[in-house]
């Protein structure tokens, strides 16, 4: 056929390409001289890293030990002054909360499962951020609107749910001021080799 230059193959060619690439492939994968160099098996991140649960967790109840409030306080009768100190029975609290230094800025002292709004109004465990928005009304907006505090779930409602974290599912109520936390290792991105995960 003119113009046909091609050099004609054997039959078998194909079938001894398929053989030498098979051949070459499994020299490489099972690496009998043992040449080739392994890389490193990197160090695992803690699993506590990638632990998502709030710092704090949270509670079914205004309660101290499994005890609600009301158990012991409602029979008690409750003092006149807005104490600073709790006492010798709640001495584990610990009050740092700058200016904010009476109990009953936030307990109710009548109704003691309940905390209290500025009008003497109880207000519902299920219901703290309202406690929280009496003075800290700027963290209340922005967390409202999703700028402060952790979200979870669906963006879009229609979808699935918008999970919010509840104030006090990140700062404790007496002591508000995160305690340092640990950092979570730098990533190890493009430094598997021995000596870069040798210097940490
Ligand atoms: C097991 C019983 C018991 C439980 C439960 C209990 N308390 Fe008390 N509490 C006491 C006693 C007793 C005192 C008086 C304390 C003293 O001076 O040591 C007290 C004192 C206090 C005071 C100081 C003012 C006062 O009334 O004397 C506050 C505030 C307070 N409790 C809040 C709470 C809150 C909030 C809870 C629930 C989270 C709670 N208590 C649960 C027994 C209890
Ligand atoms: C800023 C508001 C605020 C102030 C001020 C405050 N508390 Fe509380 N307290 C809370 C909130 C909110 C909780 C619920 C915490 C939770 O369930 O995680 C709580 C929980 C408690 C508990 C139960 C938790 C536990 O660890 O046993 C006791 C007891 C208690 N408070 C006593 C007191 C006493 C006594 C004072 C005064 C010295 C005081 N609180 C001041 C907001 C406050
Ligand atoms: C009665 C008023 C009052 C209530 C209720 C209250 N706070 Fe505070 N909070 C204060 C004051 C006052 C400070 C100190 C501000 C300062 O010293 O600059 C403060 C400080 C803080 C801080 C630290 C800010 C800083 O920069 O030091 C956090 C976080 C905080 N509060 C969270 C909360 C949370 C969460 C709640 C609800 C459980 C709450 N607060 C309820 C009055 C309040
Ligand atoms: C997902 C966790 C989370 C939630 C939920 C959350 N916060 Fe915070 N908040 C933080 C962190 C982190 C900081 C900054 C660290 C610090 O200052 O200790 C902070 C800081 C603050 C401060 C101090 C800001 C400053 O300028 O120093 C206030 C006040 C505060 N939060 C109030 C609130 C209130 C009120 C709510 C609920 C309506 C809330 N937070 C919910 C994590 C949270």
């Amino acid at each position: 056929m003119a113009g046909s230059s091609d050099v004609d193959l054997p039959a078998w060619a194909p079938l001894a390409a398929l053989a030498a690439f098979v051949s070459a492939a499994l020299f490489f994968w099972l690496d009998p001289l043992g040449s080739g160099e392994k890389t490193p098996e990197p160090p695992r991140i803690e699993a506590a890293y990638y632990d998502a649960t709030p710092v704090r967790p949270l509670k079914s109840g205004l309660m101290t030990e499994g005890t609600p409030c009301g158990q012991c306080h409602d029979s008690m009768t409750p003092p006149d002054e807005d104490p600073r100190k709790q006492g010798t029975f709640h001495k584990q609290i610990v009050l740092h909360h700058g200016m904010n230094v009476r109990c009953f800025n936030c307990h109710n002292r009548e109704k003691r499962d309940f905390f209290i709004a500025y009008g003497g109004e109880p207000i519902p465990y299920s219901q703290v951020e309202t406690l929280c928005a009496k003075c800290h009304g700027p963290h209340y907006r922005d967390w409202k609107n999703g700028a402060h505090g952790r979200r979870s779930g669906y963006w879009n409602t229609a979808m699935g749910e918008r999970k919010t974290l509840v104030c006090i599912g990140c700062h404790d109520p007496h002591w508000p001021v995160f305690k340092p936390l640990h950092a979570t290792p730098a990533p190890r991105a493009l430094r598997t080799t021995a000596a870069a995960t040798d210097e940490r």
